[in-house]
């Protein structure tokens, strides 16, 4: 896991633009009165994706006057979870998960692959400063490991080859394919085994 700090320049202020204002009025809308802290993570994202997938201080300010409750408290959930960017991310993000069940299918390969193709440290703009990268915790997707995340899609069943040309091709702005790189549905058994037991298949 990757050590997360906010970033060195910040913006002095933020507010919700008016798309983004309505969506935050829609979830505050849905809790009970006295209960819209809850939505502190949907307003969390709300301002990640105004703010080209990053979430400055400011940001964070404004979402505790906006919830009514204390900055510390929205800095705690921004900082604990990796989903939210605290300094400026590429275009093309790239989440590598590098917990237990993908690093045994073989993640170290995929950030291998990501050091060379995007940038040497995690979190660095590439060369071209579309892209950036950074370890993460499990994305839920074990079953199709090793995996990676490039903005909201995934990309599954990677070795080091397949995510070598998946990021050539973002890096040449050409269109890329989300899902399982071994031709599976979604999460579906290999080779059309049935059961666990259904070894002749395996
Ligand atoms: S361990 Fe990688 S998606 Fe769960």
């Amino acid at each position: 896991m990757s050590l997360r700090r906010p970033a060195k320049d910040q913006p002095e202020s933020f507010e919700f633009n008016a798309s983004s204002l309505e969506a935050a009025n829609v979830i505050v809308a849905k809790y009970p009165k006295g209960k819209q802290q809850s939505a502190v993570m949907s307003l969390l994202y709300i301002a990640q994706k105004q703010n080209n997938n990053w979430i400055p201080l400011s940001a964070m300010k404004y979402i505790a006057k906006f919830l009514d409750m204390p900055y510390i408290k929205v800095y705690e959930v921004a900082t604990f979870y990796s989903m939210y960017n605290l300094a400026p991310v590429g275009k093309y993000f790239v989440q590598v998960c590098t917990t237990t069940p993908c690093m045994i299918r073989g993640a170290n390969q995929l950030v291998e692959a990501c050091k060379e193709k995007i940038s040497k440290n995690e979190c660095e703009l590439s060369n071209d400063k579309s892209c950036s990268w950074m370890e993460v915790e499990c994305l839920g997707a074990c079953v199709n490991a090793p995996m990676m995340q490039i903005n909201d899609d995934y990309y599954e069943d990677l070795d080091k080859q397949k995510t070598l040309d998946i990021l050539d091709k973002i890096l040449n702005r050409e269109t890329i394919k989300p899902g399982s790189y071994r031709g599976r549905v979604n999460n579906e058994p290999e080779n059309n085994r049935k059961t666990l037991m259904d070894l002749k298949n395996a």
